[in-house]
């Protein structure tokens, strides 16, 4: 099986944590590296979470701090879902690897003009380091075969009225990413919110009976209850998970081109991924969006990538 070189940039995260998981041991995907970036919760703390979850599934994939703050907002972090450590659950043991010594930035920028256009970006946090990556080497632009991000929404926003929480958290880094010119293609809320994971989901998962089971069960446990305290909702979704199976199986999705661009005004609309999905403007799409999900196999899909783990 051919397979798809990717560099996970992410900020775990519950669902960030499973799509380590499914990224982690797929036949379809070569992890190449982490990167972290702050956003869930403070960069420490996320970048933490990160090695706990890698170590915990024997999974050795370098992993490469990132940046701690947005490019120009103030922070914001998203604890109401993640909790005081950004990854509220599972309990992990003493941590015992470490990350690289290489910032993240630099990592994605040395690792991508050394690539044949072979490489897939795939942020699940703020785009902070993809943004400023572009910024510090704009040669990388034309080396990155594609961004498959989580983030943004065409219809409400869950952090603000308007906005998504990743997109929220650093609106310009986002906005630097989406007039790049790079190959885009967006999972965002309308399409993630339909990953809603239940308590049946929960107990399929951890009947499989391994390591990875019990990880997926206590962190989604977690979330159930955030989601309700937070919310009122019966379930939560597991947004970045869509990122890794859309690049796994691509015909479980359905996508519109659209152009999208992001608010950096600060008002009401701060943060918003504003898409054309009518083409009012009549302007050149620069973005894959993602609308459907056949959630059946996206779950068995899931299921597999646990029973991978069987030492
Ligand atoms: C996104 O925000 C984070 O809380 C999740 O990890 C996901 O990447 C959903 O809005
Ligand atoms: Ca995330």
């Amino acid at each position: 099986m051919k397979k798809t070189k990717i560099i996970l940039d992410c900020d775990p995260g519950h669902d960030d944590a499973i799509a380590i998981l499914l990224a982690g041991r797929h036949p379809a995907i070569d992890l190449l590296g982490i990167t972290t970036v702050a956003g869930n919760q403070t960069l420490d703390k996320i970048t933490t979470n990160a090695l706990h979850v890698c170590e915990y599934l024997n999974l050795d994939i370098p992993v490469y701090r990132g940046m701690s703050l947005p490019l120009v907002r103030e922070q914001v972090v998203a604890d109401q879902v993640h909790g005081e450590t950004g990854l509220d659950g599972p309990v992990f043991g003493p941590l015992k690897t470490e990350t690289q010594q290489e910032h993240a930035v630099q990592y994605i920028i040395r690792t991508l003009m050394a690539s044949d256009k072979d490489i897939v970006l795939v942020p699940i946090g703020p785009l902070t380091n993809i943004a400023m990556a572009m910024r510090l080497e704009p040669n990388i632009i034309p080396k990155i075969q594609e961004i498959v991000m989580m983030g943004g929404a065409y219809g409400a926003g869950n952090f603000t009225p308007s906005a998504e929480f990743n997109f929220f958290a650093d609106p310009e880094a986002a906005h630097v990413v989406f007039t790049s010119g790079a190959k885009l293609t967006m999972m965002g809320l309308d399409l993630t919110n339909q990953t809603i994971c239940t308590q049946d989901i929960i107990d399929r998962m951890e009947a499989i009976g391994n390591k990875a089971g019990k990880l997926f069960g206590d962190i989604m446990r977690f979330t159930l209850k955030s989601q309700q305290e937070a919310f009122g909702l019966e379930a939560g979704p597991v947004h970045d998970v869509t990122c890794i199976a859309y690049l796994i199986a691509p015909e479980l999705f359905t996508t519109q081109d659209m152009h999208v661009q992001i608010d950096i005004n600060r008002g009401p609309c701060y943060g918003r991924s504003v898409c054309d999905e009518n083409n009012s403007l009549g302007l050149p799409a620069n973005c894959k969006v993602g609308k459907g999900i056949q959630l059946s196999a996206f779950w068995d899909m899931v299921a597999e990538g646990v029973k991978r783990y069987e030492d």
